[in-house]
């Protein structure tokens, strides 16, 4: 059977990612982007954004000829299938900002129009429920030859690639089986195996991928109630306890890593638009307010410590290690890094910073506020306090002799839960969720 044509609209982080794949599998990608700098690198084989295989993958295909950037939607028209990955931010008061989808849909009206032969346009954006319904099937209602599906995508950042290569789930909203059945013919030639399908209406669609990512981030929450009161409590470490409730399999053993909060670009964006949305529905979101008022309150937790340390003094250096909301990607959207640091900064306390990846990223922010380091070494050398911020691979293999021959004070503040306490009794060492010792 012809392979379906592609086209991927928004080269973002999901977008991206989506058409590599696809290339890489050998379909023919056409990817559209609106900026002019990112798309001459993408033409260059090079990305803004650090992921694991992502710029090898581009620069395969790209040499393949099998993947082609361009900003002129027409060409939009030579193929069968178009996703649409464009961001959807929050706006200031925490509502889904539609102004790129709705750009990008009235984009493809004009094209589409001129087009004869069938159209599906995938929406892959997160998108409130009733948006599809409401705001873009209207748009597009007058052309004949368009249908539309909701296929929500739940692949994480830092293994994009594996996740879009095995995922868990396929979901596809549409009004009608027949383009279900479009979506589901492309997904047949992309996989081998195929993973298990959930054919829907577009806002179940939508309230799935809402569902989802609020429960994740409900799991994050939990844990971290649970980890705050373990931090009272003599010998208590909310390790044992997430390991010990993991094993139930109605609980399951992911999501229950306790930390400084959830960041990134997604969990903390989706719930805040759930909850705008469902504002209307009159008190049938306290739960969701409650997930996400923990999650604000989370970095409390470090600052507290420090301060159990006694370290707010002008003269004391602070050491972050882990800037990026998670490891594996130099992202740092809505990371907890960023709100630490301006905290520490207000206390006027030095501040030196390492990260494998977001050290440029973070520079962009804070500039010459703090000082920045490539090697841990030299982030630690001298300092009053190490505070570990992301779940890095290197800072695992931080030992009690690197911090001693380095530090001046012997303060370490383990947010992630990476290190063995029972390696570090000589030090003052304060980790989540870990009760007195
Ligand atoms: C999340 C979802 O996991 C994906 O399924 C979804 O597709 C994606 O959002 C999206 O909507 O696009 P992502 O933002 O890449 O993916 O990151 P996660 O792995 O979910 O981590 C989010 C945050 O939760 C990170 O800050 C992480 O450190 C934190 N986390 C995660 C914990 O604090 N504890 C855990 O046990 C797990």
């Amino acid at each position: 059977m012809k392979k379906s044509r592609i086209s991927v609209i928004g080269m973002g982080f999901v977008g991206l990612s989506l058409a590599v794949v696809n290339a890489h599998a050998n379909f023919e990608i056409i990817g559209v982007e609106s900026n002019k700098e990112k798309l001459a690198n993408l033409r260059r084989g090079k990305t803004d954004f650090y992921e694991p295989n992502l710029s090898k993958y581009l620069n395969e295909s790209l040499k393949k000829n099998k993947i082609s950037f361009t900003e002129n939607l027409d060409e939009v028209k030579n193929t069968d299938i178009t996703f649409i990955t464009v961001g959807t931010p929050s706006t200031k008061d925490g509502k889904i900002d539609l102004s790129s989808l709705k750009k990008v849909i009235s984009g493809l009206y004009k094209v589409l129009k001129n087009k004869q032969a069938k159209h599906l346009v995938v929406i892959k954006s997160t998108v409130v429920p009733t948006t599809t319904s409401t705001v873009i099937a209207p748009m597009l209602k007058k052309l004949k030859n368009v249908s539309i599906a909701v296929n929500p995508e739940f692949l994480r950042e830092g293994s994009a690639l594996n996740d879009l290569i095995h995922p868990h789930l396929i979901v596809i909203g549409c009004v009608d089986d027949k383009n279900c059945k479009v979506l589901e013919t492309y997904y047949k030639q992309f996989y081998k195996t195929m993973p298990d399908i959930i054919n829907t209406d577009y806002t179940t669609a939508e309230m799935i991928k809402y569902a989802n990512n609020a429960f994740l981030a409900t799991k994050i929450s939990f844990i971290n109630s649970i980890a705050n009161i373990c931090q009272k409590l003599p010998l208590v470490d909310v390790n044992t306890i997430a390991r010990a409730i993991g094993k139930d399999p109605r609980i399951g053993s992911q999501f229950l890593q306790a930390g400084p909060g959830f960041g990134g670009s997604c969990l903390p964006k989706d719930l805040s638009a759930l909850i705008k949305f469902t504002d209307k529905f009159h008190d049938l979101n306290s739960f969701f307010k409650a997930v996400e008022n923990v999650n604000q309150l989370q970095t409390s937790q470090v600052i507290q410590m420090l301060k159990s340390m006694k370290l707010f003094d002008s003269k004391k250096i602070i050491a972050v290690l882990g800037l990026a909301f998670k490891k594996d990607t130099d992202d740092l959207r809505e990371a907890v890094s960023i709100k630490l640091v301006k905290n520490l900064l207000k206390k006027r306390l030095n501040i030196n910073v390492h990260d494998p990846m977001a050290i440029e990223n973070f520079k962009k922010i804070f500039g010459d506020k703090v000082s920045y380091y490539t090697k841990i070494t030299d982030c630690i050398k001298n300092a009053h306090c190490c505070i570990i911020l992301t779940e890095w691979d290197d800072y695992k293999k931080l030992n009690p002799s690197i911090l001693k021959k380095n530090m001046k004070e012997l303060n370490i503040i383990d947010a992630r839960r990476i290190l063995d306490p029972s390696k570090f009794k000589e030090f003052n060492f304060k980790a989540i969720g870990l009760g007195p010792r």
